[in-house]
């Protein structure tokens, strides 16, 4: 996820205010310096303005802080902590007793995840033992495989690819792969990890596999592991807003925001509440959901833009970087997914949380969404400094939308939702066809001006690649379910061959640098958990003929494709 990140400071130079005299003297005397003496000069200088500005950048945030007047009372500061726990004892009363694991599923599992019964479901399920036994082999118990050198990446040091992995594996019924990852987790999982993870990350990979594994198996050795990764990560949350700082050190539990900038993602503080919710309602400790909805809370109070939100946020003062951009990808993509997945996932109970989507999504059609020219697709674009700027860009990321809106739908929220999602579905598959080697890159950008050129859409240099991103198979699997048009299917049947032809090495399968060449799609070297945890599980899902394999009226999933039970 790479945002923009801009930031400047005018400096004015004061031109008038010295009598005319003066000027004159120090117009001599400047002219009669050596030209090394001038250029002492001119250096002392640039050294002063540097500092200056260095400083004045990293102090714009703490002077809001300062004058902020808003009264923020986060759950974790410590004036509150006592109050806070007594509250939560009072609700403790009224809300129901957690949900062990889903045992009844558990009982049925058997008979549900018996294995694949179509033919692409076991080209899928191939696929995944393929990449399993690559990453077997060369990436046993770390973060990712890197299957050309034959060699791994560890990012946070969590085995993310097994912990990620372990869902999916159930769900297809492969008994012998979840033992061994199972025993992994039982045995090797190590927690206590003395480094920065990224708290986002950790959460949506982590704790969710986890949970979803609890859920889904009824073997409690997930739950008490997410129960330790829930407690290591609350530090995070410990900030003067109660908004969360990006990072956090998961052995000595300090956390701070990210290096570059004292701000942390909108998105990312926002995709986080499935999760600690799920393990407050299966732990019965409230305080792991009390802490995750405050952000929500929050937010909600802030002004945005026709429910638009910029895609940065200061954890110091509470509040918006608002000249940031604007968008439904990247920074930006699961603020608007949890709104209406923390509704669905609570018992559509509480209404701010829908609200505020069907205004973003009202806020969307009015500010984000265009149509290209000459064929008129629709896509929704981004809005740059705060709100002055359309650029006509959509991040790979916001294919996942179609889903979203269809499955609100699905939900009960307005049906005209879903002809935007009819119609973004597919821009998002021409973003597929229109490339010859038919994977979509990571970003597209679209022609709106009326010319005489013949594309829609077109494609710049650095943002070619594909990672192998589930959003679009995610969307797809949504609109199967609800609409049952096998279109859907056909759609995904054709992608999953496109990464057999061009992602498959003979150890995995790789990320790649570039779809418009199919004779050289320059492969990079990495298999992301996300391919296994995600894009891997929703084919399988969206090859079903069972519908109901997971039944999204039971399940919500995160952001991650890790299905959390609804409460009922
Ligand atoms: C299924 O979806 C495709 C692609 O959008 C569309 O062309 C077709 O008409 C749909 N079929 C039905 C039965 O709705």
């Amino acid at each position: 996820m790479f945002g923009e990140y801009n930031d400047f400071v005018a400096v004015n130079v004061p031109a008038e205010g010295l009598p005319e005299k003066k000027k004159k003297n120090l117009w001599r005397w400047w002219n009669q310096l050596s030209r090394f003496q001038r250029n002492v000069f001119y250096m002392v200088i640039s050294v002063l303005c540097f500092t200056t500005l260095y400083f004045s950048i990293g102090n714009i945030d703490n002077a809001t802080v300062k004058s902020n007047k808003q009264k923020i009372v986060s759950p974790l500061s410590k004036e509150n902590l006592e109050n806070y726990v007594k509250d939560q004892e009072n609700k403790l009363e009224e809300i129901e007793q957690p949900i062990p694991a889903d045992f009844e599923n558990y009982d049925k599992s058997s008979v549900l995840f018996k294995g694949p019964t179509t033919k692409r479901q076991q080209a899928v399920v191939q696929a995944f033992k393929h990449a399993w036994k690559g990453y077997k082999k060369f990436a046993w118990g770390h973060d990712h495989l890197k299957p050309i050198s034959e060699s791994y990446h560890d990012w946070f040091g969590l085995g993310l690819t097994i912990v990620d992995s372990l869902d999916t594996i159930y769900i297809m019924g492969l008994k012998e792969e979840f033992a061994e990852a199972r025993n992994w987790v039982a045995e090797h999982l190590n927690l206590n990890q003395d480094r920065d993870v990224n708290l986002f990350e950790t959460t949506i990979r982590v704790l969710g596999g986890l949970l979803s594994a609890y859920h889904l198996s009824g073997d409690s050795i997930f739950l008490d592991k997410a129960i330790d990764l829930g407690l290591r990560l609350l530090p995070s949350f410990k900030t003067e807003s109660g908004i969360p700082f990006s990072d956090v050190n998961l052995a000595t539990k300090l956390s701070h925001p990210p290096k570059w900038s004292p701000v942390s993602s909108t998105s990312e503080v926002a995709t986080l509440q499935l999760e600690f919710t799920d393990l407050s309602r299966s732990s019965g400790d409230f305080i792991f959901e009390k802490t995750a909805a405050f952000v929500s809370e929050h937010i909600h109070t802030l002004t945005k833009k026709d429910g638009l939100v910029p895609i940065f946020i200061n954890a110091f003062s509470g509040n918006f970087r608002s000249y940031s951009t604007i968008t439904f990808g990247a920074r930006g993509d699961s603020y608007y997914e949890y709104l209406v997945k923390q509704w669905i996932q609570t018992g559509k109970t509480v209404d701010y949380l829908k609200n505020d989507y069907l205004e973003a999504i009202e806020g969307m059609k009015k500010n984000l969404v265009r149509r290209t020219v000459p064929n008129g697709y629709l896509f929704v674009g981004e809005l740059l400094g705060g709100g002055k700027e359309f650029k006509p860009k959509m991040d790979h990321l916001t294919c996942y939308l179609p889903g979203t809106l269809a499955l609100g739908v699905h939900h009960g929220l307005p049906s005209d939702h879903m002809n935007l999602a009819y119609e973004l579905l597919e821009t998002c598959y021409q973003t597929y066809a229109q490339q010859p080697t038919f994977l979509a890159p990571e970003i597209t950008y679209f022609n709106i001006q009326p010319t005489d050129q013949a594309n829609d859409i077109y494609v710049k240099t650095p943002d070619a690649h594909n990672l192998l991103r589930p959003e679009f198979i995610e969307s797809l699997w949504y609109m199967y379910q609800i609409t049952k048009n096998t279109t859907y299917q056909d759609w995904g049947w054709q992608i999953f061959e496109s990464f057999e032809k061009y992602t498959k090495v003979s150890n995995g399968y790789t990320s790649i640098g570039d779809v418009r060449n199919p004779e050289n799609v320059k492969p990079r070297d990495m298999m992301e958990s996300f391919f296994l945890s995600e894009t891997i599980k929703y084919l399988y899902l969206l090859f079903s003929d069972d519908p109901k394999l997971i039944d999204i009226d039971r399940y919500v999933m995160n952001s991650e494709a890790h299905p959390l039970p609804i409460q009922s």
